[in-house]
């Protein structure tokens, strides 16, 4: 089965950032997923603008920027000018998610739209023929490393039906707590994006990479 890897950075070695993205992009992956935290949205802070636009130097794959952060509205054309190719904003993040989408889309970029784990898919409906994709998080944002969340797979699927309903191409992308045990079970469900931060970096990113593609291959 085609599905697009975007390995998490959060979880790799920061001293080395640039050659832990070059070693994914190497190894296959076509997305690297850059998790963008404000200590407010969730109770974490990652990077931000700087960091990304420092990145965005060492090779050409694509940055896909997960904003968890509140009221995303101001730092859109911060993160279009770091370089950013696809951003993901939280519909629980703001009162101006259409503005914020339609900002996206007019830079060029493309436009996702998350929702956390207790949001229901319905909450989407409203947007879901303006985004390019659609971000379930199968653990509560805000760190690396947590257990799936059991139901997420119905919500995938849940998207997918809406999404065939409509007859969109919509971008079904799923984030946390995804390895090689459990990467059959949310493709099947209808994900065709994958993050995946602990299960690739924690280990040997190269290794994880190739053994993320044979499990897809095989469906
Ligand atoms: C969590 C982030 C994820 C995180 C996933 O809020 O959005 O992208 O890095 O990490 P794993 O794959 O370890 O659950
Ligand atoms: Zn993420």
């Amino acid at each position: 089965m085609e599905y697009i890897l975007s390995p998490s950075l959060l979880s790799c070695n920061f001293a080395s950032a640039g050659n832990d993205i070059i070693e994914v992009w190497q190894a296959g992956a076509k997305y690297i997923h850059l998790d963008v935290m404000d200590g407010l949205f969730v109770p974490n802070i990652s990077f931000g603008q700087p960091v990304i636009k420092s990145l965005r130097k060492c090779c050409d794959i694509i940055f896909d920027v997960h904003l968890m952060i509140r009221e995303p509205e101001r730092y859109i054309a911060d993160f279009v000018k770091a370089g950013a190719d696809i951003i993901t904003i939280h519909l629980e993040s703001t009162e101006k998610v259409a503005e914020t989408i339609a900002m996206i889309k007019e830079a060029g970029l493309k436009a996702g739209l998350s929702i956390k784990p207790k949001t229901p898919v319905s909450a989407l409906e409203p947007y879901i023929n303006d985004v390019d994709m659609v971000l379930i998080m199968s653990v509560e944002p805000g760190f690396g490393g947590q257990s799936f969340i059991e139901g997420s797979c119905e919500k995938i699927a849940e998207v997918k039906q809406m999404v065939t309903a409509r007859g969109l191409s919509t971008d079904i992308e799923v984030d946390g707590g995804i390895g090689t045990g459990n990467l059959a079970d949310v493709l099947k469900a209808g994900a065709n994006v994958i993050v995946a931060g602990s299960s690739i970096f924690n280990g040997k990113a190269t290794e994880s990479v190739k053994a993320f593609d044979e499990i897809a291959k095989q469906i």
